[in-house]
């Protein structure tokens, strides 16, 4: 977690239109910065990067939000990554809780420049080895592909990087794994005499390694240790490579070997990316899923591969969402993906890929045939495995399918089902209360209101807050920046701020709705704009003096105290003076 007042800290620092000019050439137009859109193809420019908002938004695909979510969106790096790299550029430390990652944060910098000299020194020493060449071309890759993929050769010598660092007893080069040290204390590379295939993090640094014999030899691939750059459960290999290919194809498939994904990318098939030998984790899931909706594991057809299959499935299920599918692809024949693809060719592994497995068909399958529910006892037991499995579902429409499928086996109503299993039915998730759960209604003075403090945050603290209804989803929006002002606790700064403030809560796409359009605006005139706040304000104010006139006119039917009374001749004559005030007003020049 990093608190969020380092977020603020951090955007006020930092200038949205430097960030995206890095990677997007930008045309002033007006107060705004405009350029072809990043994120979808179009001729003429609808892309927009406003200075002063501190936002981004395209008017052709409705891409938009901070300096964060443009680095998130443009790059597919996660939110964490994304602050640490623009923290670097600023020279902030990013504060984190827990020990090991600050550590990690630390001592980056100079470890991932170590592993970049190391694969360029392997990519030499493969220019200068026909024997590892032979062997690259004797698999059917071509230079081009070695080249995109940085395929090196470590020679087989024991202190071979000691000609790229003099300093070969650096700390440094153990702690990145690629120096060992023996008994003795004597230093020798990890890897010798092996294909080396260097393992990218999203923003295409060298993290790690995976080396593979030439011909026979044990292990048949030597990968790097776990180090501050290279968790093998959090990275997928050939990611920095597939990314354009995913993009295109909204989906990406999975493979386990890093053979498999070079072999694929040479016939064509590019949306294609590795687990590094490790079973999946929910890191890989989350990472897949902001990579494409569509996520295809291919497993090898044997007892591993199903066991494999069968992990993957269950880690993804509290990641799933309606429109995010998980599908499992088992490769026939019992040959992996690039023994299939050199034997049969790009059009049949596309023709496997494209049919493979739904999760839904998966999970019910094994689940039917390891219970087998032909029996009473069968059934119970059917029921009792998938119960576990469809709590953990996160998307409800097709954990409701899921669960229909299953009632049908065991011959149970999903009613049924839906109770034994503590699940929440569809239709009554609307009657949940709290605002975030209310739709916000445009038409409503808060909407209003939310759209000036959008313009305006600083605006919020001013507001009559008590007679904001705050149980529109509108209305708790501002009552929430008016206090993170009043805090300190959201400094000036902009839509982006607000932006940020808000991610992961369910206010976030109310804010977007609202917010996109005003990235393009131009800089409304600051006192129309109040005058715009103050007719908002008194119409509130209206509304509350009407609404209690009305109660206490109500119940006046049965008597009021003396206090209310009281209160109600106050109250009219309040609504008859701004009455009065409006005419006088309306009425003058
Ligand atoms: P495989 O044994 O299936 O190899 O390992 P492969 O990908 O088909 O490789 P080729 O085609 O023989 O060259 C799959 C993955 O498991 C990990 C590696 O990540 C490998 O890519 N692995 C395998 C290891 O880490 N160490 C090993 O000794 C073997
Ligand atoms: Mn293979």
């Amino acid at each position: 977690m990093i608190p969020n007042s380092f977020i603020q800290d951090l955007l006020a620092r930092i200038d949205i239109v430097d960030v995206v000019e890095r990677h997007v050439p930008l045309r002033k137009a007006g107060a705004n910065y405009s350029a072809c859109c990043p994120f979808h193809s179009e001729k003429s420019p609808s892309f927009t990067v406003s200075p002063a908002k501190q936002f981004y938004h395209c008017f052709g695909c409705g891409a938009h939000g901070s300096a964060i979510g443009f680095l998130m969106q443009h790059t597919g790096i996660g939110f964490i990554e994304a602050v640490e790299e623009l923290a670097t550029k600023v020279g902030m430390q990013v504060p984190h809780e827990h020990r090991a990652d600050r550590a990690a944060g630390a001592s980056r910098a100079p470890l991932s420049e170590i592993m970049a000299q190391a694969a360029h020194f392997y990519k030499e020493q493969l220019k200068a080895a026909p024997k590892a060449i032979d062997y690259l071309k004797q698999r059917g890759l071509t230079g081009e592909i070695a080249a995109r993929y940085g395929l090196g050769y470590a020679p087989g010598e024991w202190q071979g990087l000691q000609r790229i660092f003099q300093d070969y007893d650096h700390p440094d080069l153990a702690e990145c794994g690629l120096v060992i040290a023996n008994d003795q204390g004597r230093r020798y590379d990890r890897f010798r005499d092996r294909i080396m295939f260097p393992i990218l993090d999203q923003r295409g640094n060298v993290i790690g390694f995976g080396g593979r014999v030439i011909d026979q030899g044990e292990p048949k691939y030597l990968n790097s240790p776990e180090t501050p750059l290279f968790e093998k459960g959090r990275e997928l290999y050939g990611l920095s490579q597939a990314r354009k290919a995913v993009h295109d194809n909204g989906s990406i498939i999975v493979v386990e070997g890093y053979m498999d994904v070079v072999g694929l990318a040479q016939l064509g098939v590019e949306n294609v990316v590795a687990s590094l030998g490790t079973a999946t984790t929910g890191m890989h899931i989350q990472k897949l899923f902001k990579q494409a909706n569509r996520v295809v594991f291919c497993f090898d057809r044997d007892k591993a591969g199903d066991k494999a299959a069968w992990r993957a499935m269950d880690v993804s299920l509290e990641y799933l969402a309606d429109d995010k599918t998980l599908e499992i692809l088992q490769m026939p024949g019992g040959q992996d993906p690039d023994e299939f693809i050199r034997e049969h060719g790009k059009p049949a592994f596309l023709h496997h890929a494209d049919h493979a497995t739904k999760l839904s068909e998966f999970m019910v399958r094994t689940l039917e045939n390891r219970t087998n529910p032909t029996s009473a006892e069968g059934r119970a037991q059917l029921v009792h495995e998938a119960k576990p499995l469809l709590q953990k579902i996160s998307a409800p429409i097709l954990r409701t399918q899921i669960a229909q499928a299953i009632a049908r086996l065991a011959q149970l109503s999903l009613a049924d089902i839906e109770a034994e299993c503590g699940l929440k039915p569809l239709q009554r998730r609307r009657f949940a209360t709290p605002a975030s759960r209310h739709r916000p209604t445009p038409s409503s003075i808060e909407y209003k209101l939310l759209e000036i403090v959008l313009h305006r945050p600083e605006w919020a603290a001013r507001l009559p807050l008590e007679l904001i209804d705050a149980r529109r989803p509108e209305g708790e929006v501002i009552v929430q920046i008016a206090d993170a002002i009043t805090h300190g606790e959201l400094p000036a700064g902009g839509l982006g701020v607000i932006l940020e403030f808000f991610r992961n809560t369910p206010f976030e796409p109310l804010i977007a709705a609202i917010a996109a359009p005003l990235a393009g605006q131009n800089e409304i005139d600051p006192s129309a704009l109040e005058g715009v706040l103050n007719d908002a304000v008194e119409r509130l104010r209206e509304t509350a003096l009407s609404q209690e006139i009305e109660q206490l006119t109500l119940r006046a039917k049965h008597g009021l105290t003396s206090e209310e009374k009281r209160r109600l001749t106050e109250l009219l004559t309040k609504k008859q003076l701004a009455a009065r005030a409006k005419q006088a007003k309306n009425t003058s020049p």
